[in-house]
């Protein structure tokens, strides 16, 4: 388990090896601990009690948190529980509905998502910060029950292609239709080839292994025989040589820039301009909301980064994006595009994720603006210079969403309105009280390479009616023939979404 790592490093100094405490560091293995719901074990160290000795560690990522809070719940309980390391359900529990309010539109909770629903977020619907408490909700991830089965509009037909993978996160696809996944905390990149009559991989194989927490994979230069896999781990880009046809690395890679690792958002993307002149890798903020004026590890974070391909040269290219997880270069035009992570802890309606393009030198806000002119509450008076400079995104999600990869639709089996949209994967919310996101979504641009503001749901049904989820989207990549690919870190899986409406 992962988390038991992270323990170790982190937490152990204090609370013992075995969570057993000492002195006036509480036990974690018995007491309120073992009691409390996963979400409020997330809640307290994300806030912490510094006036009583216990740090905020709101800096790791969310998903770190996470697996520390499922690795201390188990602590005392570990010889006990079944593989999955959070307990089985009881047969059929899972499928009793939650019984919170509904939400109000244009904001939604799991509840509302239905394939080919179209949902707009604009300015005006912004409630104020703090109308609502800061959740902590995070996720229990359950097994999938049977006859579960992620949700899709009819036409479409959706088969598990890869099962057993180990967190895979970003997919993409190689010219040749090869399909590469980071497994972003095994350290390996997995290489799938091909889609069997029954939806399932010719080839499997590890294309390369002993990396930092891979997530960005790039091909380079552009066109049908690439030279280079560019990989974004924690803290580097490397690369690897790379030819058609590889299914394991030639050659150990090649480190070709540093860029800022630390603790916060891990998640590095990469992509190459049009003209194959610009690298561009995006690095997420170190946290929530620390102001980099006066937290020297904000520096080069919750930025876009441009180097050249050789890994000199570098320049900020946008900025004040908390957390770009997903980058993607818009074919017709060449602009660059991201899907973003907004901050947390000002209420359940509030920051909205979002996908945009990235203007050049442009300004999103983070921290001490969101969407435009609104200032964060916790930043009150900070940089009214950049008032007007914040911008507003293109298409505003649900926030909490957790919006991570996308991907531009340019293949010819969906039908012909498709062409050229959007798809991302919304890996779903911890800070909201009925949990939103886990889901693809669809940005239609209606062949006009812009957004309207407007996104669908697209593939839908990770959440069961308990509130608990059994999936939780990450990557999305086409494969050559059209189909969908969509990887999923809940269920440790890769899902095929085909159009069979013909
Ligand atoms: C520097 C020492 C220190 C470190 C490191 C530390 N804690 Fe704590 N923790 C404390 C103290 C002291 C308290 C008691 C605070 C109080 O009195 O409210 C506490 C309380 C807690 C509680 C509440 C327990 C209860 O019974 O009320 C949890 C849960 C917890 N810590 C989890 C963690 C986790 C998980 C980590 C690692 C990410 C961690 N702590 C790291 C010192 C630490």
């Amino acid at each position: 388990m992962a988390g038991a790592g992270f323990y170790k490093q982190i937490c152990s100094a204090c609370h013992g090896a075995q969570g057993q405490g000492a002195g006036n560091v509480p036990s974690l293995a018995k007491g309120p601990t073992q009691q409390a719901k996963p979400g409020e074990v997330m809640w307290y160290i994300t806030k912490g009690d510094l006036s009583n000795g216990m740090p905020s560690w709101a800096g790791l990522p969310e998903e770190q948190r996470w697996q520390i809070v499922s690795y201390v719940q188990s602590i005392n309980t570990a010889t006990a529980v079944p593989s999955m390391g959070n307990g089985s359900p009881a047969p059929g529990s899972e499928l009793k509905s939650i019984s919170a309010p509904p939400a109000t539109p244009p904001f939604i909770d799991f509840r509302d998502e239905k394939p080919g629903t179209v949902r707009k977020i604009t300015v005006n619907d912004l409630p104020k910060p703090f109308a609502t408490q800061s959740a902590g909700n995070g996720p229990h991830v359950v097994p999938r029950p049977e006859g579960v089965w992620p949700q899709a509009l009819p036409n479409f037909k959706v088969q598990l292609y890869a099962t057993g993978l180990e967190n895979p996160r970003l997919i993409r696809t190689a010219p040749n239709g090869d399909f590469l996944v980071a497994e972003t905390e095994k350290g390996d990149i997995m290489l799938y080839r091909g889609i069997t009559p029954d939806g399932k991989p010719q080839l499997s194989s590890v294309y390369a292994s002993g990396l930092n927490k891979p997530f960005g994979i790039a091909f380079y230069p552009a066109g049908p025989n690439p030279q280079w896999v560019y990989i974004g781990n924690l803290d580097s880009v490397v690369r690897f040589p790379y030819k058609n046809g590889d299914v394991t690395a030639s050659a150990a890679p090649q480190h070709i820039a540093d860029v800022p690792g630390g603790t916060g958002h891990t998640t590095r993307d990469i992509q190459f301009s049009k003209d194959g002149k610009t690298m561009y890798v995006s690095v997420g903020s170190g946290s929530n909301v620390d102001d980099p004026d006066t937290h020297p590890a904000e520096k080069n974070r919750a930025d876009i980064l441009q180097f050249n391909p050789d890994g000199t040269g570098q320049k900020i290219f946008a900025y004040g994006i908390r957390n770009a997880v997903g980058l993607a270069i818009q074919p017709e035009t060449g602009d660059l595009w991201c899907s973003v992570n907004e901050r947390d802890a000002l209420g359940d309606n509030l920051v909205p994720d979002y996908i945009t393009h990235v203007r050049p030198g442009g300004f999103y806000g983070w921290p001490w603006w969101y969407t435009g002119p609104h200032q964060d509450p916790r930043h009150e008076g900070k940089h009214p210079e950049l008032r007007d400079k914040a911008i507003v995104p293109d298409v505003l999600l649900q926030p909490h969403n957790a919006s991570l990869e996308m991907t531009f639709y340019e293949g010819k089996q969906f039908p012909a309105e498709y062409k050229g949209d959007v798809f991302a994967a919304e890996h779903g919310s911890w800070n909201k009280a009925t949990r939103v996101g886990y889901e693809v979504i669809r940005v239609p641009l209606h062949q006009t390479g812009k957004a309207s503001g407007e996104y669908e749901d697209f593939l839908t049904g990770f959440v069961l009616p308990s509130g608990n989820p059994w999936g939780r989207p990450v990557g999305v990549t086409t494969a050559l023939d059209g189909s969908l690919l969509v990887t999923d870190d809940g269920s440790n899986s890769i899902w095929l979404v085909t159009y069979t409406g013909k």
